[in-house]
């Protein structure tokens, strides 16, 4: 996984309050993936494994230390591991979008590693849909500026797998001083529309706020 480090340990749960107390991340082998995601995620594809992290932090911040995952998480036999926590090599002012982040609609977005031009790809698991058809995670692409000043904009396109629309979102990363870490971003969704005369209601405008989830 991008920007963490794993220890090559199972995590019985003894080990996983050990470990949270270290503020170290544990990451289990989900049973399900949000969304359904499954070969669309690089990582799930590179190890044919899922990983997700193994409780959610409900007001994470990058410097937070995390509590211990709910008994029957940690130490399952489903495998968990120890991640050290993305903030032992990061500086807190600089806004890195790497990582799991969910919006107030409940759709999660992975983000991969960002190159060193503010780069990035990743997958986008949308809860919501106007079409009718099953939901499938859809690759992302983007790019942000890498201010030091933690307050980067950014901008990336999703290319809808199971519509014919595509959705570009813009926003700035909030987090200064240790708070929790938000995206706001505002989004165009456009729809495939048959002719011109109908592209009048093509566009939908709207915002959404992301908070880190891992
Ligand atoms: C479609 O309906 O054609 C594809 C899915 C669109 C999902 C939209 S994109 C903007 C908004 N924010 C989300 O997280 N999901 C919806």
């Amino acid at each position: 996984m991008s920007r963490r480090l794993f220890c090559a340990l199972a995590a019985p749960a003894g080990t996983a309050l050990a470990a949270a107390a270290a503020g170290m991340q544990i990451f289990c082998q989900a049973d399900e993936t949000p969304g359904g995601a499954k070969d669309s995620m690089k990582e799930a594809k590179a190890t044919n494994t899922k990983w997700w992290p193994g409780q959610r932090q409900k007001h994470s911040t990058r410097n937070s230390k995390v509590s211990p995952a709910p008994h029957g998480d940690a130490g399952r036999g489903r495998g968990c591991v120890l991640a050290a926590p993305r903030d032992t090599f990061a500086h807190p002012q600089v806004c890195d979008l790497t990582g799991w982040w969910e919006n107030d609609l409940g759709s999660k977005m992975l983000v991969d590693k960002i190159d060193s031009q503010g780069n990035f790809s990743g997958v986008y698991h949308t809860a919501v849909s106007s079409t009718q058809k099953p939901i499938e995670p859809s690759p992302l692409v983007g790019s942000q500026h890498l201010d030091k000043d933690g307050l980067c904009t950014f901008g990336f396109t999703v290319n809808w797998k199971f519509s014919d629309s595509t959705a570009v979102f813009v926003g700035q990363c909030f987090g200064e001083d240790g708070r929790e870490e938000v995206l706001q971003t505002s989004w165009m969704l456009r729809e495939k529309v048959d002719s011109q005369h109908n592209d009048w209601k093509a566009t939908r405008v709207g915002r959404n706020t992301f908070k880190r989830v891992a």
